[in-house]
């Protein structure tokens, strides 16, 4: 049968697993890659065919090997597109294996099922997002997981740019909406934290837009805060959240916080964005909203229990949760030691780029998010670098790149940068045009970076002919 487009892909994916009678579903770590295996062991599950689940850090020779050589259907989710060439040399065969991903596809020789919205243009469309179509294909009862796919296109940045999801992960949003399981807030503050954090703090760790006397400054947010009135705390003196104020309330600082930008001359389009909080989870927890949800994630995944994230998509809340919340507090105090650490030590800075190398004082599955958050307090305009050595692989160096939807509008795709000049040193990279990793030879690393330099020299160069 042709097979015609992404639907069609979908329905093929969906028809596959159906078919299958052994499950085995192959992830990545982060808030994406949990998301994406939570939805689609569920599904599995519930269609009553047996499944097991491996996370793994990243698909490389290494990695590869822990997939079992069985008879099962190999699902690869947020992974596999972009190493198809491990999948041929690991002898995996196109009878057992699917893609669900959204990684750049790099070229193989076999034919490999894929579904992926990139090569149709569907590039704000996270894994999570293909594998709810998928699991919603399946069985239309699975639409109850609208809010997990929803956290996954969250926590992988789908809806940056766009101030809220759009497109095909939009129609996500809808179906959660419909089933009650999903508040979607339009226009609601652009800002993290609004379901656990003091508005205060909230404010102060804004750094999308920069509020001029409130960012980085959490007795200025108080002060301005204290300003407009609004009362900060309940009649029982506890800090109240954004998400609990009455709308004229909202609407109150808001207005005050569009003055205090235009009085400063800045822009005030990024101060809002639509949200989605989750009415049936418990207020004032970080499972209320999406990009919240996406952290808790992230922490179990980066610190190697997946499963607890997994777990808790699947609805734990009970002692699953109760180490998801131990595991946030551990990866938040060490991701705010990062940022001090690169803030403090500094870059040092090529002509267009900036980079650091952390040793091994943190570990590789976070010193991307570390350098993410760092890049809007250096020179934002050059793209950020970092590197860590990898504990386990003395002669590997991990890089991890980061850069804004500014410099991508210029030309710049860190995922062609670090494909390229790995491919030369005999490393592996790839990603995002926006975040972007590596593994190479910890020998090399001093040629590499110039040779990333250069390439973005390159990109920067030639605006017109990269313009995404
Ligand atoms: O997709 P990959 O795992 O698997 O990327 C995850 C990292 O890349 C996260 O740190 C996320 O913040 C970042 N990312 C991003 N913008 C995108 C896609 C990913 O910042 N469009
Ligand atoms: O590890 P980090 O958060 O920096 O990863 C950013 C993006 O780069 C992710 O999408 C990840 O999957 C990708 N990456 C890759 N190959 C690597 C390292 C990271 O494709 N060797």
């Amino acid at each position: 049968m042709i097979r015609m487009g992404f639907n069609d892909d979908v329905t093929a994916a969906a028809e596959r697993i159906a078919a299958a009678e052994e499950v085995t579903i192959i992830s990545h770590i982060d808030a994406d890659g949990i998301t994406s295996e939570a939805i689609l062991a569920e599904a599995v599950q519930r269609a009553g065919i047996p499944a097991t689940t491996h996370y793994i850090r990243q698909l490389d020779p290494l990695t590869i090997r822990t997939v079992p050589e069985d008879r099962s259907l190999k699902v690869f989710v947020d992974l596999g597109a972009g190493q198809q060439n491990l999948l041929e040399e690991r002898g995996l065969t196109v009878d057992e294996v699917l893609i669900a991903d959204h990684h750049v596809a790099q070229p193989a020789t076999l034919p490999y099922q894929q579904v992926n919205g990139v090569p149709y243009g569907h590039t704000r469309l996270s894994a999570a997002g293909v594998a709810y179509l998928i699991a919603k294909e399946m069985d239309r009862k699975n639409t109850d997981l609208a809010s997990v796919a929803v956290v996954g296109n969250v926590g992988d940045m789908m809806a940056r740019e766009t101030l809220g999801l759009t497109g095909i992960a939009r129609t996500i949003v809808d179906d959660g909406v419909a089933n009650g399981s999903i508040r979607a807030t339009a226009r609601d503050l652009n800002c993290y934290g609004t379901s656990t954090r003091p508005i205060h703090v909230c404010l102060s760790y804004n750094d999308d837009p920069l509020l001029p006397g409130i960012s980085n400054d959490i007795n200025g947010s108080l002060r301005f805060l204290q300003k407009v009135g609004v009362p900060l705390k309940t009649r029982d003196g506890r800090w109240r959240v954004w998400e609990e104020l009455e709308p004229d309330e909202k609407r109150a600082i808001t207005s005050a916080l569009v003055q205090q930008l235009l009085a400063h001359g800045e822009p005030v389009d990024r101060l809002f964005a639509e949200t989605y909080v989750f009415p049936n989870e418990a207020a004032r927890t970080p499972l209320r909203n999406a990009s919240e949800f996406a952290t808790v994630l992230n922490a179990c995944g980066r610190w190697a229990r997946p499963l607890v994230g997994s777990a808790i998509c699947r609805g734990d809340r009970g002692t699953q949760y109760r180490e998801a919340e131990y595991m946030l507090n551990n990866h938040r105090t060490i991701i705010r030691e990062l940022l001090t650490y690169i803030i403090e030590t500094g870059v040092t800075e090529l002509s267009h780029l900036q980079y650091l190398h952390v040793g091994d004082r943190f570990p590789d599955t976070i010193v991307g998010i570390g350098a993410g958050m760092a890049l809007s307090k250096l020179n934002w305009r050059k793209p950020i670098l970092i590197m860590c050595t990898l504990p386990d692989d003395p002669t590997l160096t991990k890089v991890s790149m980061r850069t804004n939807e500014w410099a991508v509008r210029q030309g710049v795709d860190l995922q062609a940068v670090l494909t390229a000049a790995s491919a030369t040193i005999g490393g592996a990279g790839g990603g995002h045009p926006i975040a972007a990793g590596a593994f190479i030879p910890h020998d090399v690393e001093e040629e590499f970076v110039y040779c990333v330099n250069r390439l973005l020299g390159e990109q920067f160069a030639v605006p017109d002919q990269n313009h995404r």
